[in-house]
């Protein structure tokens, strides 16, 4: 494994993180994985030297986060293992993400969002389910529009203060808006976020235009979500009739249907699979070396099968070319936002 720091901060994390999405409860997406069945999982990318797990309080519910804290300490050792988590949407078993399709419960008075409140509750209620002191990187799932940034940087930044956070990190949302909220902290005297974790992958590149220009000149980590485009890049999925796929993801995973399948991503994934067949890689593990090569800190990659594991790692070790790049570019067509609520 190969480790790298976190954005200018000093915490060390390995360059593939576990994304914890796919382990809680198939009662709240078919495709997640329950405990028996996440534990290998977990066991095996820690031998292989992961120590930075990506949950969320909403992923199935709390329970993500759950066996997130279980398996680190059944696995890790809690000082060497970086956890990190997410406030912003409502927690509960009806509520499957903000672009899944369906009927969304009604929503409760603070029981989502940035104010004060809410976070101050929900990072006591993520500590409980993980079973530990402190949260290693807290992150903002989204921004939330009801509440002014003042008051949520200056809660996130007495989350830190208390000793239950160490460092902070946000997720999707327009560059302008994560230069207004750091400008916030700074002025402040508040703690600013070290990391983004954003929507880039080969089939969404939107991010090159603004967002990851300006991380890298903050020294801000990016830490990119569905590097493989929630499954699309790994090939199996049969576009046209989804419901012959090769796997329950590919079948039952309404927003990646939503998210991805035009005829420019079709193209992009054309050029991956023949250019992967010739390096005798997966699809999936020259995706990630494209990520990597273009300077991410790391992709936090969505595992559901042993092999996944491996094939993630082995893209740290792997040297694209600069034709490389140029080919797995090349049939790209710019997308609309994806991915910002
Ligand atoms: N901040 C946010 O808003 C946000 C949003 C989404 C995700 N995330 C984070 O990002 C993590 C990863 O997201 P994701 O699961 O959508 O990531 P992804 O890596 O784009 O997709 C994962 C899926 O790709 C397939 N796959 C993975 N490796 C493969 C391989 N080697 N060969 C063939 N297929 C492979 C699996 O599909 P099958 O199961 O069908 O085999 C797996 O479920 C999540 O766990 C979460 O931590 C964050």
């Amino acid at each position: 494994m190969k480790y790298t720091k976190l954005g200018n901060s000093g915490l060390s994390v390995s360059q593939i993180a576990l994304g914890m999405m796919s382990f809680g409860s198939s009662e709240w997406r078919p495709w997640v994985l329950d405990e028996a069945q996440s534990r290998p999982l977990v066991q095996r990318a820690i031998e292989l030297g992961i120590n930075y797990f990506d949950t969320a309080d909403m992923y199935s519910a709390g329970r993500s986060e759950e066996l997130t804290g279980k398996f680190v300490r059944e696995f890790c050792r809690r000082e060497e293992a970086v956890i990190a988590t997410k406030v912003f949407y409502p927690v509960e078993m009806g509520f499957k993400g903000g672009a899944a399709g369906g009927a969304k419960p009604a929503r409760r008075p603070n029981a989502d969002g940035l104010s004060r409140k809410h976070i101050l509750h929900a990072v006591d209620a993520s500590l409980a389910r993980l079973g530990t002191d402190y949260i290693d990187l807290y992150q903002i799932h989204r921004l939330d529009p009801e509440t002014p940034l003042e008051e949520t940087m200056e809660a996130l930044h007495d989350v830190v203060k208390s000793g239950k956070v160490r460092y902070l990190g946000a997720s999707s949302m327009a560059a302008w808006q994560f230069a207004k909220a750091q400008q916030i902290a700074r002025e402040h005297g508040w703690t600013r976020f070290i990391s983004m974790q954003n929507h880039y992958n080969l089939a969404y590149r939107e991010e090159e235009r603004e967002m990851i220009p300006l991380c890298r000149d903050q020294g801000v980590a990016v830490i990119p979500w569905s590097p493989l485009a929630r499954g699309f890049l790994a090939g199996n999925r049969d576009a046209a009739d989804t419901s012959r796929s090769a796997t329950i993801r590919a079948q039952t995973d309404d927003v990646a249907q939503k998210y991805y399948g035009s005829a420019g991503d079709l193209r992009v994934l054309a050029e991956l699979s023949r250019l992967a067949r010739q390096k005798a890689v997966s699809n999936a593990t020259l995706a990630y070396a494209w990520l990597l090569h273009k300077g991410v800190t790391a992709p936090i990659v969505g595992a559901t099968k042993l092999p996944h594991l491996e094939q993630a790692v082995a893209a740290l070790y792997g040297q694209l070319t600069d034709e490389d790049v140029a080919l797995l570019e090349a049939p790209y067509e710019p997308h609309r936002v994806i991915g910002h609520t």
